[in-house]
C-alpha cells in the first residue's frame, strides 16, 4: 500500500507539479484548493502526510494548520510558502508544522522533506507491509507494536503479549497470524482463565475414550487442532502451575500425549501467549513458572494502555464511529472537536474495548449529525468528571484505585448490579470484573 499525500494549495500549478513529483515516486496524491474542502475529506482520506500552503485565498494557512492538528495531532504537515520568513516558520513549527517548503519547488527538496517527516514519524514505514492492518494508531507506542508484529510475522518464534484488558492483545495475535506464513493453517485460541482447572488439560491436550468419567469419546485438544498452525494461549498467567509444567514439556519435546493415552503425538504449533497480569510480578509471587516465561517470551510485545497514548484517541473515535455507522446504516455523524477533547481527557480503564463500546452507544443514541460534549456526558451517564474536581491529595496509585472503585460502583448501580451488563459497558470480561470487585473490596450487597 502506498503512502497517501494530501496537498492544499490555491495555486493550481503548484498543486499539479507537486502531484506529478509525488506520483512518480509512487505516492497516492489528493489535491485541494482550500483548507475547508480538505478538512471535510481528511477523515476519509487518512493521508500519511499533508502539504499545506501558508497563503490561501480567503483562508489563513496557519489557522487551517491549527484546526487540523487539533483533530489529527500526529499527522505530519509540511507548510509551503512563497515568502517564507523566519518568524513565520517559527510560528508554524510552534503550532505543530513538521517542516517547511519554499517556492519555487525543487523536486529534490520535496522528496527529501517527505522522506524525512515519514521517517521521523515511522522509522520502519517502508519495511512494515502488513496486509491485515486494523491496528489503529499513529502514536510511537503503536508504531513500535506494528514493527514487532511485522517482525514476528516473518518468523515462527513464540510471542508473548502483555497488556491491560481491552488494549488489543487478541487483535495483535490475530494480526501476527494473518501476516505469517501459517495464515492458511488453523488459528486456535483458548482462554486459560475461563476453563475450570479439572478440564484444562483435556482442553489443551485432548483425551482418550474412558480417560475419566464422562470421557465417552476420544477428544482432540487445542494443541492438536492447531497442528501446523498457530495456538493463542490467552490469559496464560491464570493457568495452574501443574498445567504450566505440562505445557512447558510439550513445547520442549514438541510432542504430547492425550489425557489417559500413551501414544506420543508430534506437534508443530506456533505459540502466541497473552496476559493482563504483570508476568514478572506473577513469577515473583510463584504463580507463573519462570522457565515457561522465558520459553514463551522470545518476542515480547507490550500493549500500551490507551491513557498513555491519547494521541491515538481521535483516530480510534473516528474509526469506530465510521464502522458503527456503516454496520447500522446510520446517517453520517462526526464528533465535534470539544467532544474529542473531552473523550481524550478520560482515562479509559477498559482501554480500546471500552472506547469502542462508548462510540457505538453514542453513534446509535445521538440523534444529531454532530456528537458534542453534552451527548458524550449523557452517553457516559455523567461518569466523566471534568478536571476542576476537588483535589483529593492522594498518591497516583491510591487515586487510581479510588477512581476505579467509585466508577465501578456507579456502573454497577446503573445496571442494577447485573455483572454481565456492567462488564459489557465497562468493556471488560465478566471474570475480570469479578476479580476487580473483589480486589477493590466492593460489597455488592451493600450497594
Ligand atoms: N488499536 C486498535 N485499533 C482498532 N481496534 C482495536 C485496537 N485495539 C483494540 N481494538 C479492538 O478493541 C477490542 C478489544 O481488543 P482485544 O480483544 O484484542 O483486547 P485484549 O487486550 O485481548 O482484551 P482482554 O484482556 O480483555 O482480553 C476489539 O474489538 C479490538 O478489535
Ligand atoms: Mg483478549
Amino acid at each position: 500500500m502506498n503512502a497517501k499525500v494530501c496537498i492544499i494549495d490555491d495555486d493550481k500549478n503548484v498543486r499539479n507539479s507537486l502531484k506529478e513529483i509525488l506520483e512518480d515516486e509512487g505516492y497516492e496524491v489528493q489535491l485541494y484548493a482550500s483548507g475547508k474542502s480538505c478538512l471535510k475529506q481528511l477523515e476519509k482520506e487518512r493521508p500519511s502526510v499533508l502539504f499545506l500552503d501558508v497563503w490561501l485565498n480567503n483562508e489563513d494557512g496557519l489557522e487551517i494548520l491549527k484546526e487540523i492538528k487539533k483533530i489529527y495531532p500526529t499527522l505530519p504537515i509540511i507548510m509551503i510558502s512563497g515568502h517564507a520568513t523566519i518568524e513565520l516558520a517559527v510560528q508554524a513549527t510552534k503550532m505543530g508544522a513538521d517542516d517547511f517548503l519554499e517556492k519555487p519547488l525543487s523536486i529534490q527538496t520535496v522528496l527529501e522533506k517527505i522522506d524525512k517527516v515519514l521517517q521521523i514519524k515511522n522509522p520502519q514505514i517502508k519495511e512494515i507491509q502488513l496486509e491485515y492492518d486494523e491496528l489503529i494508531g499513529n502514536s510511537e507506542q503503536i508504531l513500535k507494536v506494528k514493527q514487532a508484529i511485522a517482525q514476528a510475522a516473518k518468523t515462527n518464534v513464540r510471542v508473548f503479549i502483555y497488556g491491560e484488558n481491552g488494549t488489543g492483545k487478541e487483535l495483535v495475535a490475530r494480526m501476527i497470524y494473518k501476516n505469517s506464513e501459517r495464515k492458511d493453517k488453523p488459528f486456535v485460541d483458548i482462554n486459560c482463565a475461563a476453563i475450570p482447572e479439572d478440564l484444562i488439560e483435556s482442553e489443551l491436550f485432548g483425551h482418550e475414550k474412558g480417560a475419566f468419567t464422562g470421557a465417552i469419546e476420544r477428544r482432540i485438544g487445542k494443541f492438536e487442532q492447531a497442528n501446523g498452525g498457530t495456538l493463542f494461549l490467552d490469559e496464560i498467567c491464570d493457568m495452574s502451575l501443574s498445567t504450566q509444567a505440562k505445557v512447558l514439556r510439550v513445547i520442549e519435546e514438541q510432542q504430547l500425549t492425550r489425557v489417559g493415552g500413551t501414544e506420543k503425538i508430534a506437534i508443530d504449533v506456533r505459540i502466541i501467549a497473552a496476559t493482563n497480569i504483570d508476568p514478572l510480578q506473577a513469577i515473583k509471587e510463584g504463580k507463573f513458572r519462570e522457565d515457561l516465561y522465558y520459553r514463551l517470551n522470545v518476542i515480547p510485545i507490550i500493549m500500551p494502555p490507551l491513557r498513555e497514548r491519547i494521541a491515538d484517541i481521535p483516530l480510534l473515535l473516528d474509526h469506530f464511529l465510521k464502522k458503527t455507522i456503516e454496520a447500522n446504516q446510520l446517517e453520517p455523524k462526526v464528533f465535534t472537536s470539544a467532544a474529542i477533547e473531552l473523550l481524550s481527557q478520560y482515562n479509559w480503564p477498559g482501554n480500546v474495548r471500552e472506547l469502542k463500546n462508548v462510540v457505538e452507544r453514542l453513534a446509535i443514541l445521538t440523534n444529531d449529525t454532530k456528537i458534542d460534549v453534552d451527548h458524550v456526558r449523557e452517553g457516559l451517564f455523567n461518569f466523566i468528571q471534568e478536571k476542576e474536581e476537588d483535589f483529593p491529595g492522594l498518591d497516583l496509585r491510591s487515586a487510581r484505585r479510588e477512581f476505579e472503585k467509585n466508577y465501578i460502583i456507579k456502573a454497577l448501580k446503573q445496571f442494577d448490579k447485573n455483572i454481565s451488563k456492567t462488564a459489557k459497558f465497562l468493556g471488560m470480561e465478566r471474570t475480570h470484573l469479578h476479580k476487580k470487585i473483589k480486589s477493590l473490596n466492593i460489597k455488592i450487597d451493600e450497594l
